[in-house]
């Protein structure tokens, strides 16, 4: 039987499979940050917060959304490698010149992605779970996430805006071509994952961009 790491489809399926689980976390992910703008006091926010934390299902599904994203980027990581090195001509005259941006930039993309993940888990993740912030009283989720996108810390709204840009870019090419990968698709159903892929990736980084922005605008004029 052949090794699913080392035949083609095999390693496409991985990437597909815990891509797609990535883009149903972020559905759930947007939908629950988005309550922060929906209530001034941030009762919302909190209590969703509070949900996401302490429900058992959620617990359970913590470490597997790790593994994906783990699995997801330094499988990502190493399958770009393995083309790089078996096609040492770029591709100058190549048959994937017609292909778009976002297509050949994935692991531009991906490794930005990394580095937002990374300073975003320190913001939040970190301090909800590592330390007593949260726990002694003297903040809720919803102050926490309020502090980062304060005015005078534009630096990180500018930061995770040019990330939600980029991360749109790679779910535009992703989500098309996970569904072709997992055989979803025939002539007519191609150009549709293509057009329901894009107006995911918009609604991705301007649903989450808008919560930056919003609290940005509100804590200026208040
Ligand atoms: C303005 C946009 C965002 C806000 C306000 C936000 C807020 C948060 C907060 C408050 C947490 C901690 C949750 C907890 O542990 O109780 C968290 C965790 C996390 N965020 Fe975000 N997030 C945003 C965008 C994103 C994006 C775009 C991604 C993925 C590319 C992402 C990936 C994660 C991951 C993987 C975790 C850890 C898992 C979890 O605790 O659910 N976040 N985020």
């Amino acid at each position: 039987m052949a090794n699913i790491f080392s035949s083609s489809i095999g390693k496409k399926l991985i990437m597909s499979v815990s891509g797609l689980f990535l883009i149903m976390f972020l559905l759930v992910h947007l939908t629950v940050n988005l309550m922060i703008l929906f209530d001034s006091t941030g009762e919302l926010f909190n209590e969703a917060a509070h949900f996401m934390t302490t429900n058992p299902i959620i617990k359970i599904m913590e470490p597997l959304l790790a593994l994906g994203f783990l699995i997801h980027i330094f499988y990502g990581t190493y399958l770009e490698y393995r083309n790089n090195k078996a096609r040492p001509v770029k591709y100058a005259v190549s048959n994937k010149s017609d292909a778009s941006w976002s297509s050949k930039n994935m692991l531009l993309t991906g490794i930005v992605i990394f580095a937002f993940l990374t300073v975003h888990l320190w913001n939040y993740f970190y301090k909800i779970k590592f330390t007593d912030l949260i726990s002694s009283g003297s903040m809720t989720e919803s102050d926490l996430v309020r502090s980062i996108f304060m005015p005078e810390r534009w630096y990180f709204s500018i930061f995770y805006i040019v990330s939600f840009i980029l991360l749109a870019l790679h779910l535009n090419h992703s989500f098309q071509s996970a569904f072709q990968t997992l055989g979803l698709n025939n002539n007519k159903w191609l150009n549709r994952w293509k057009v329901i892929g894009m107006l995911y990736a918009f609604v991705i980084a301007a649903g989450f961009s808008v919560i930056p922005i919003a609290i940005f605008i509100q804590e200026y004029f208040k």
